[in-house]
């Protein structure tokens, strides 16, 4: 046994052939996670690429991916030092930093901090609550504005704008998409953001493609103009707070890291350009997620006009039709919530995390990873795993309902999008929370439909999040208009 053991020990990690200079990145293909899944078949769940100059472990299915995020999760928790992971939010990001006393420190924080602004008493609680609402009554009218005669559109652009006003008004106290036109049009650009960051992306590993004209080097340098412009919006409004600063009355989230990371004399090695760091991380991390979560489930709402009605037929038994719905009512509406967890599976548009690297030696499946190597971690492999879900190329919310109609909590603590670990997402409470209550009320104000002859596709663009592809729908009222008043 433990010969056997060793050997197993000593092993290389297997893998497909990598050639020169380049390795495997001519394989990646137009969907990496396709790729590293059906790779995983051949090779196992845990196995190596190279990329460029770069060794890389993939992780695929449940099993291996919990092993090393939970049971192995210190070994697992740290980031590469890629170079595009210094530009964003002026290198003061906690995101895209390396494990280390003062990133725990960091992320603490950040933590602490969205916690106190959307669940830590009932008046926070409320009070992001009917921001949210707002946000969605606003959607649907503009939504109502963009369906006038029945035209069709493409609702990509509100979507972010209403997801960048919810989180700018935790941030800064006040929101910014409908009247500032310069956050506007970044706002237009924020897409571009996750084709540099995404796993698989060639910026990193790659470095001779600097030298010399190509497109990965011209999305690079767009991917730095943007972080410089959304780092500069980020700076400004943190300067205005620093100005108004009143330790007495902690305004939002600015004023709380402020209050935190500026005026703590602190010994944990953060800095004041962390403050504003730690805010451009939430921002960006907050509406790009959010915006395309809302974007598959309006494309699948209409895709699905059979599954629209049922929705509409038990949102309007659960709440009726003169006031709208509140977050009181998610209990209620399980079928709402298992359409929204069936999104997450079956999309996965987050189909990889955000580039993990080991912090020291470890194993996982009794295979020998070295310290410092870049590891993906493939989400998408656990939500299609046909061992674990039954058709899992079949979109069926209906999958995550018990006999009596309500969600089973078994089934949707399978769902990997948030990842897990050290380094899970910290907002996932809070995108919980947006995303249904913007879904409820849009459900409940309008019905959705595709434009006749347009076939909704579900390809998508790859990157940190997979985007549907351009495509047009018409929203009608259903009853009266309702405000959050
Ligand atoms: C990290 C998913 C919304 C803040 C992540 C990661 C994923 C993820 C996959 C990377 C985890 C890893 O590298 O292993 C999502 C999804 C969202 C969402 C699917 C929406 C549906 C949000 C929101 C916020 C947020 C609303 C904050 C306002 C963060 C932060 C990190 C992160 C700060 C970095 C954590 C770290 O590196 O320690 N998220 N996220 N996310 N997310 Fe989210």
């Amino acid at each position: 046994g433990l010969w056997v053991r060793n050997l197993r020990l000593k092993r290389r990690l297997p893998g497909p052939f990598a050639w020169p200079l380049v390795g495997n990145a001519m394989q990646l293909g137009q969907m990496p996670h396709i790729t590293f899944t059906r790779l995983a078949k051949k090779y196992g769940n845990v196995y190596q690429i190279r990329l460029g100059c770069s060794d890389v472990v993939v992780l695929n299915g449940d099993r291996a991916i919990r092993q090393a995020l939970i049971q192995h999760s210190t070994e697992f928790a740290g980031r590469p030092n890629f170079i595009s992971f210094q530009s964003v939010s002026g290198g003061k990001s906690m995101t895209f930093t390396n494990y280390s006393k003062q990133w725990k420190m960091h992320r603490k924080i950040a933590q602490s901090t969205i916690r106190a602004f959307s669940s830590a008493n009932s008046r926070t609680k409320k009070a992001f609550e009917q921001q949210i609402v707002a946000e969605a009554t606003e959607l649907v009218e503009s939504f109502l504005r963009l369906s006038a005669q029945g035209q069709y559109f493409n609702p990509a652009h509100e979507l972010t704008v209403a997801a960048a006003n919810v989180i700018c008004a935790l941030c800064f106290g006040k929101r910014y998409g409908h009247d500032d036109i310069e956050f506007r049009a970044l706002l237009e650009r924020v897409d571009q953001f996750g084709q540099t960051v995404g796993a698989g992306s060639l910026v990193d590993v790659m470095p001779w493609l600097q030298s010399f004209p190509n497109p990965v080097r011209r999305v690079f340098t767009n991917f730095k103009e943007l972080n410089q412009e959304f780092f500069m919006f980020v700076q400004n409004k943190v300067k205005e707070h620093r100005e108004t600063f009143d330790p007495e009355v902690t305004r939002d989230m600015s004023d709380a890291f402020i209050g935190v990371i500026d005026k703590a004399d602190n010994d944990n090695g953060l800095t004041t350009g962390h403050t504003e760091g730690t805010v451009s991380d939430l921002i960006g991390a907050g509406l790009d997620t959010v915006s395309t979560a809302l974007h598959w489930i309006i494309l699948l709402l209409a895709k699905h006009p059979e599954i629209q009605t049922k929705l509409h037929e038990h949102i309007d038994k659960v709440v009726g039709s003169d006031r709208l719905p509140s977050i009181e009512d998610r209990g209620s509406l399980a079928y709402v919530d298992a359409f929204i967890y069936e999104t997450m599976r079956f999309t996965s548009f987050v189909p990889v995390t955000i580039p993990h690297s080991t912090t020291s030696d470890t194993t996982v499946d009794g295979l020998h990873i070295p310290k410092d190597t870049v590891v993906f971690i493939n989400q998408w492999s656990v939500n299609h795993d046909p061992l674990k879900w039954k058709d899992p190329h079949v979109f069926d919310p209906t999958r995550f309902l018990d006999e009596n109609g309500s969600l089973d909590k078994d089934l949707t603590n399978n769902v990997m999008i948030f990842s897990a670990g050290k380094r899970r997402c910290i907002g996932d409470q809070i995108a919980k929370v947006e995303i249904f209550l913007f879904f409820a009320i849009l459900l409940h104000q309008c019905s959705f439909k595709k434009c006749p002859n347009q076939d909704l596709s579900l390809n998508c663009t790859y990157g940190l999040t997979l985007k549907p592809l351009d495509y047009k729908i018409t929203a009608k009222l259903r009853g009266e208009l309702l405000t959050g008043q």
